[in-house]
């Protein structure tokens, strides 16, 4: 069976625009190819710069952006904010994902405190009005619990998704790193729409420890961070990463694929249909995963990659 992405409305026939993925059963839609923000403090753009790359996102499709509440020792999501607030189209044409429940080392009075994780009620609550104030929005499209906590309490957690998605403040919510068992456990009492996880070349422990096997199986996809390795994949010059980076752009030569293309079509032509976070400030950047979000790879070609990762034949 063909691994074509789910796609609905009518991007399907636009070449250049990025195809929609339905996350859950009736769940939120994202762009298959989100921007993630998490480096938006260190691209030292202007308002008018900030608003640009957020229209040219929307005009490729790339209509979901990534957050959370600690990104830029918390200033990302009001540079993202104040960026909306200049336009009063823009925040209407896209989806906002953010995190919260790990907290921050703070220095109050001389004492620092230690950095934690709280996914509490009443913490989990002051977090989303806290980055509904800063991103300027109304709501947020889909809330993530950025890391598992040994604290968490499942029941307390759904308890509180049901009362903050009765107060019209979020839409959907996910989970982010988290095991396939502790998200079972929260799914048993609480529909998630995604697991936000790890997965490059440089890092196969989701496709190797069962979990996007079981998110596949539920129907549910998940979003990738760090697909290039946070840049390593091209920057690394082991040898071995710098036999990946040589197979990636071979097979994105073959493609039409720049090398970061050809990464994220390796990626997507997983049956669990991930959908790839994008770490640039770079239009181009991005332009690369939407032309690859387009491309279905050939069977044979992605086990020649998986090969060269790997450094072995399959058994
Ligand atoms: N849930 C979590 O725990 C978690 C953790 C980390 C990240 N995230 C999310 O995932 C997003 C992506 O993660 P990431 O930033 O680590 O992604 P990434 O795409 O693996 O890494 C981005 C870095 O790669 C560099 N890069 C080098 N060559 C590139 C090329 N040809 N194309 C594109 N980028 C290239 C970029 O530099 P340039 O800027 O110069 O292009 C940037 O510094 C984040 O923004 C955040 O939203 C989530």
């Amino acid at each position: 069976m063909e691994n074509k992405p789910d796609t609905i409305g009518s991007d399907k026939d636009v070449s250049m625009s990025c195809p929609k993925v339905t996350m859950h059963q009736g769940g939120v839609a994202l762009s298959r190819v989100v921007a993630g923000m998490w480096r938006m403090g260190d691209w030292s753009m202007s308002v008018n710069a900030r608003v640009r790359l957020i229209e040219q996102c929307i005009e490729m499709g790339v209509t979901s952006f990534d957050h959370a509440d600690i990104y830029g020792d918390s200033s990302v999501e009001a540079l993202f904010g104040e960026a909306l607030a200049s336009s009063v189209t823009l925040k209407k044409q896209l989806q906002i994902i953010t995190k919260c429940g790990i907290k921050l080392p703070t220095h109050t009075g001389g004492i620092r405190s230690l950095k934690h994780y709280n996914l509490s009620d009443q913490y989990i609550k002051k977090s989303v009005d806290n980055s509904l104030q800063k991103l300027g929005v109304e709501k947020i499209d889909l809330l993530l619990i950025h890391r598992p906590s040994p604290l968490m309490d499942f029941d307390e957690m759904a308890a509180t998704f049901q009362d903050i998605r009765a107060s019209g403040k979020v839409l959907h919510f996910g989970v982010s790193n988290f095991t396939q068992t502790q998200f079972a456990a929260l799914n048993r009492r609480f529909p998630l729409s995604t697991n936000q996880v790890e997965f490059s070349p440089l890092n196969l422990n989701a496709m190797n420890d069962g979990l996007f096997e079981s998110l596949q199986d539920l129907n549910i996809a998940p979003m990738i961070w760090s697909a290039l390795g946070g840049g390593s994949i091209f920057s690394n010059h082991t040898a071995h990463i710098q036999r990946i980076h040589q197979a990636f752009t071979q097979a994105g030569l073959s493609m039409g694929l720049s090398p970061a293309g050809a990464v994220y079509a390796w990626i997507m032509r997983l049956p669990c249909k991930p959908v790839v976070l994008t770490g640039s400030g770079r239009i181009q950047a991005i332009a690369e995963a939407v032309t690859a979000s387009n491309v279905q790879m050939d069977a044979l070609q992605w086990f020649e990659l998986l090969e060269i990762i790997r450094g072995h034949e399959v058994a």
